[in-house]
């Protein structure tokens, strides 16, 4: 989960990582008031999970409470990127005088953790690591040694980080290390990362990632979840505890276990290019699928209004064809009017031939049975082309 930036700034002020004042606002209005609260001049900043807000307009200086209330009602409303602006933070302004760059990231590829920081933050900082690497220090960090203060120094004399400030980035970087990890975060970034005229180190921007595989260590973090934006059948589908993630496409699918539901998408897509249809959907009810959770999964595709026809892909296993093919029959039942487009069924493995007979047995008009996964997607897409 990414967090917007005013969250980032709570969680890091929470680690002692040291930031500014700020609030969120989501009117005019309430954007005054809270600059009248930080009082002199405060930044109004447009609360997006995309980068480069600086340079799409979306952060202004305002002089004080009455013309922060003006670039907020610029910045309210605003698109940046494709992102409407529904929230900005409020932010006492910083009197900048240079601006740096230090993020800790999940590095996959080498199973490690990875530290950047540079002097040449701020915008341009992707600019800066594409023409001048250089000017990036990049450091390895084994997840088992973490950050030492000695690593901390090490990693602030590559990135040539002036003397008189040295101890308070490696400080910073301390303090960022401990969150990161007490979080479970992925990302924790700051650009800018600045030093002020009275020569204080700050971070003005934080872009933090937390690891979703560790939600279930940390409660609190569910209150980040910004509910409004999620999709509306990703979000029902989380409520029923269902792996649902919405494409782009026309054919919903629905299959048990990852695996299966990963090549079924391959297979609908390619068997999808004839007629220009794709995959709507990854749908994975898992192994032991009752009747309820088939209902339930039919339900929310069928809810799609992009969806033009459902394939369901079930390898039985502990749970047997027969149980699937009842599962499916029951769904169609709970679902009744709701259900209004061709569904496909494929079904094998464990129990296959009781399966299938259940579903000739029922013979609802929606459903066609296809004896093959190939058969069954192509059938599939041509019936989401109709
Ligand atoms: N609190 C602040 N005080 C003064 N200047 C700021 C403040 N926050 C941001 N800025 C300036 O605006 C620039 C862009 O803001 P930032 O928060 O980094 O947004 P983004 O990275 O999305 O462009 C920063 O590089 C900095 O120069
Ligand atoms: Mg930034």
């Amino acid at each position: 989960m990414d967090l917007y930036e005013y969250q980032a700034r709570d969680l890091f002020e929470s680690h002692g990582v040291p930031v500014l004042g700020g609030a969120v606002a989501t009117t005019p209005d309430e954007a005054e008031k809270a600059a009248a609260k930080i009082g002199g001049r405060v930044v109004v900043k447009a609360q997006v999970k995309v980068g480069g807000r600086g340079k799409a307009g979306g952060v202004k200086l305002a002089e004080d409470a009455a013309d922060a209330r003006v670039k907020a009602e610029a910045i309210l409303g605003m698109d940046i990127k494709g992102h409407t602006v529904h929230q900005v933070m409020i932010a006492e302004a910083a009197p900048i005088e240079a601006e740096y760059y230090l993020a800790i990231l999940l590095d996959r590829a080498n199973r490690n953790f990875l530290v950047m920081a540079s002097v040449a933050g701020g915008m341009e900082i992707e600019e800066v690591a594409h023409t001048s690497p250089e000017k990036l220090a990049r450091v390895g960090i084994d997840p088992n040694k973490g950050i030492s203060a000695a690593t901390a120094q090490e990693i602030v004399a590559k990135g040539q980080f002036p003397a008189d400030i040295a101890p308070q980035v490696e400080a910073v970087l301390l303090k960022l290390w401990d969150a990161f990890v007490a979080e479970d975060a992925t990302l924790m970034e700051i650009n800018p990362l600045v030093k002020t005229q009275d020569g204080k180190v700050v971070a003005l921007d934080g872009k933090v990632t937390l690891d979703d595989n560790a939600g279930f260590r940390h409660p609190t973090h569910e209150d980040l979840v910004d509910h409004a934006a999620a999709n509306p059948l990703e979000a029902l589908a989380k409520e029923k505890g269902l792996n649902y993630v919405k494409l782009e496409g026309e054919v919903g699918i629905i299959g048990n276990g990852a695996g299966l539901v990963m090549s079924t998408l391959d297979v609908v897509a390619y068997a999808g290019e004839k007629y220009g249809v794709k995959p709507a959907n990854f749908l994975d009810i898992g192994g032991g699928a009752s009747s309820e959770v088939m209902a339930n999964g039919l339900s929310i595709i069928l809810g799609d209004p992009d969806v033009r026809s459902v394939f369901v892909n079930v390898f039985g296993g502990i749970t047997a064809c027969d149980a699937v093919a009842n599962g499916i029959v029951a769904a169609l039942a709970i679902l009744g009017d709701k259900a209004t487009k061709p569904i496909v069924v494929r079904l094998d493995g464990n129990n296959v031939l009781e399966g299938r007979r259940i579903l000739n047995e029922a013979a609802h008009p929606l459903v066609t049975q296809l004896d093959t996964m190939d058969g069954a997607a192509a059938r599939a897409a041509e019936l989401a082309a109709k």
